[in-house]
């Protein structure tokens, strides 16, 4: 069921997509299925060009027959489509539960639109419950470590446990060569305030809080898919 919800979302974000659009795609299974309803519309002439926040994106809309290119070549796009761990009725999202978020959220800023889409699972009243993806460079990691906690618990009265993120034991390393600090925190009440301050911490590549960047988003459930926009109704 989940499955269909995320597909639903994904079709609803279709119709954002224009003829010649340079279109971000975004990581995880639910930007997954957007690449998957948008490569039969390429088949049909839909002509776009892609380009991917991961290496495991890039290889799926390559192999669905999608025109993909980097940002580099197309520094300025004109929609990214992706997914989210967590979205409150503000639009403020919590990203990096597949390790993508700094690719992310350089591609969402790059876009002139950011959708995303999700199944009503991810939709929450205050971010925090999913513990929050730092991305921090190998070197000097104890020392980031003790800098985030130290910011978190005098700045914002938050005390974490911070968890190096590993898949069968092994440390996850991004696309990026980077590791992957997990924070939970439960509740995060000034998520502006934290991914400013989180922002100024060397060695903290990036966090996965995307405040004021999310334009509109698909929210799919057994009611349907409901739309919010951050532009004035
Ligand atoms: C990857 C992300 C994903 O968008 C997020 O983890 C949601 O993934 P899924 O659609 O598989 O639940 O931020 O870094």
């Amino acid at each position: 069921m989940t499955r269909q919800f995320k597909v639903d979302a994904a079709t609803a974000a279709l119709s954002l997509v224009e003829q010649g659009m340079k279109v971000g795609l975004g990581t995880g299974s639910t930007a997954e299925e957007f690449v998957r309803v948008l490569a039969p519309r390429v088949a049909q002439g839909l002509s776009i060009i892609g380009v991917p926040t991961s290496e495991r994106t890039g290889i799926l809309a390559r192999e669905l027959g999608i025109e993909i290119s980097t940002l580099d070549s197309h520094p300025q796009l004109d929609l990214t489509v992706d997914g989210t761990d967590e979205i409150d009725d503000r639009l403020q999202l919590i990203k990096g539960g597949g390790a993508a978020h700094l690719r992310e959220k350089i591609v969402a800023c790059a876009s002139d639109k950011l959708a995303i889409i999700a199944d009503h699972t991810k939709k929450v009243e205050m971010l925090g419950a999913f513990p929050l993806p730092l991305e921090v460079i190998p070197f000097g990691l104890t020392a980031t470590s003790i800098a985030i906690e130290k910011l978190c618990r005098r700045d914002f009265g938050l005390t974490t446990a911070l968890t190096l993120r590993k898949v069968a034991g092994e440390p996850v390393i991004t696309d990026n060569g980077n590791l992957i600090l997990d924070a939970s925190f439960g509740r995060i009440p000034d998520t502006k305030g934290l991914a400013n301050g989180l922002s100024q911490i060397p060695g903290l590549v990036e966090h996965g809080l995307f405040i004021d960047i999310a334009d509109i988003a698909f929210i799919a459930g057994p009611d349907g898919v409901e739309t919010i926009s951050s532009a004035p109704a």
